[in-house]
């Protein structure tokens, strides 16, 4: 085996995203598998170069985990012609002015999402990426999930028949971090800072819809803010000028409708801190982050609704569990193999800066919607 260093300036890994996510629990655990097999007799050893706005926090991160590169000076990284990737895990507001400078300076983009603020940024990147002929990717981790590649094999299997509906629970309560510190980064509840869960999660819901079951064609949304006051990372109090919730629904190339509730402001009554449930004629299944479980249409129980009488069984039980049939690694590393293997092998590679364009369109769009209180056609994009 000969092996081939792909150097890469990760920006942000001092984050939650960053440093979990994308260092420990992707590019530091392919070190920790030996590389990655490219399948030639290559393997393809990432070197990460830290980088960051805190030399002393980037300094820890790199000496807990044995690296031996990282900067304060993005310009210079940047200069750098041994480095071949950029990837961006920064908040959002700080991405597009990062990527863009990366594109000029020849380098391959990965990036969180959402990969701009706005859409006309967003497509913007993705124009100057195609112009300068760099590979480039968007995180578009939850299709990665267990639980959604187990509801991908059962619509591949043709197990709804036709599906009618889309059912998304997506939320957990944030504290608002007087009484006991939030557990999100302050800046996701102020919309100057870039923050609100509509660009948070919209995008998300975007690939997942668009993936699974069709494009979506149509947006209509309610988003709030529920709690106007928290308090940030220094117990002092802000205004929170971002929205905490949004009800959404959404319509879908080939007839289904999704309806997907996102919110920070909802304690949880459900198996998993997301959940999908999908209505076909067929059969139903209601997948989460690592679960899934279906009913088909022979084992569908009858009810009759009658207030007066009990009821006599436990539906929930009435579900059967979608069972493994695979390994499934996690899904930020999942997706930055297929990544490094585009790169390194010119593979296939859909989830792009075009891609990652659509997320911030839908939540544009959603934003707008709401705003306004009407639904919003949602145009096809293209470069
Ligand atoms: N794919 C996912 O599931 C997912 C989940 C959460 C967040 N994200 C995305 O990841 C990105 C980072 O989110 P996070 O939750 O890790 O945030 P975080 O606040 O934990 O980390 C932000 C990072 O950006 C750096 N930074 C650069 N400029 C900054 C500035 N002006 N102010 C504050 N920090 C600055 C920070 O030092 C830190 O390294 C966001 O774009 C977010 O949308 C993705």
């Amino acid at each position: 085996m000969t092996r081939k260093t792909v150097r890469i300036a990760m920006n942000g890994v001092t984050g939650r995203m960053g440093y979990r996510q994308h260092l420990v629990r992707s590019i530091l655990a392919i070190r920790e598998q030996g590389g990655l097999d490219l399948g030639d007799g290559t393997v393809l050893w990432p070197e990460p170069v830290l980088v960051g706005r805190r030399e002393h926090a980037l300094q820890e991160i790199a000496e807990h985990h044995h690296l031996t590169h990282w900067s304060t000076d993005l310009d210079a990284v940047l200069a750098d012609e041994t480095i071949d990737i950029y990837f961006d895990a920064q908040v959002t507001s700080a991405r597009e002015e990062a990527i863009r400078k990366a594109i000029a300076a020849g380098k391959h983009i990965y990036t969180e999402k959402p990969s701009a603020t706005g859409l006309d940024a967003a497509l913007a990147l993705a124009r100057l990426a195609r112009n300068a002929g760099i590979k480039h990717g968007v995180v578009q981790d939850k299709i990665f999930l267990p639980g959604l590649l187990k509801l991908k094999r059962l619509i591949d299997g043709g197990f709804f028949g036709e599906i009618l509906s889309v059912r998304g629970e997506f939320g957990y309560w944030v504290f608002e971090g007087d009484w006991q510190d939030a557990q999100r980064p302050s800046w996701n509840y102020r919309a100057e800072d870039g923050g609100g869960i509509v660009v948070d999660m919209f995008p998300h819901w975007e690939y997942v819809l668009h993936e699974l079951f069709g494009r979506v064609t149509t947006v209509q949304s309610h988003v709030t803010t529920h709690i106007p006051q928290r308090w940030d990372e220094h117990g002092k109090p802000y205004a929170a000028t971002a929205d905490d919730a949004a009800y959404g629904i959404f319509q879908l190339e080939g007839g289904a409708v999704a309806q997907i509730n996102s919110s920070w402001t909802v304690r949880v009554n459900r198996d998993e801190l997301v959940e999908f449930q999908v209505d076909g004629t067929h059969g139903s299944a209601v997948a989460g982050l690592r679960n899934c479980r279906m009913q088909h249409r022979s084992a569908t129980p009858k009810p009759v609704w009658n207030p007066d009488l009990p009821v006599t069984h436990s539906f929930r039980d009435q579900w059967q569990e979608v069972p493994d049939n695979d390994t499934y690694d996690n899904g930020f590393k999942a997706q930055w193999e297929l990544f490094l293997r585009h790169v390194a092998l010119d593979d296939p590679y859909t989830w792009d800066l075009l891609a990652g364009a659509r997320g911030v369109q839908l939540a544009e769009l959603g934003l707008k919607s709401s705003a306004e209180g009407r639904r919003y056609d949602v145009p096809e994009l293209s470069l």
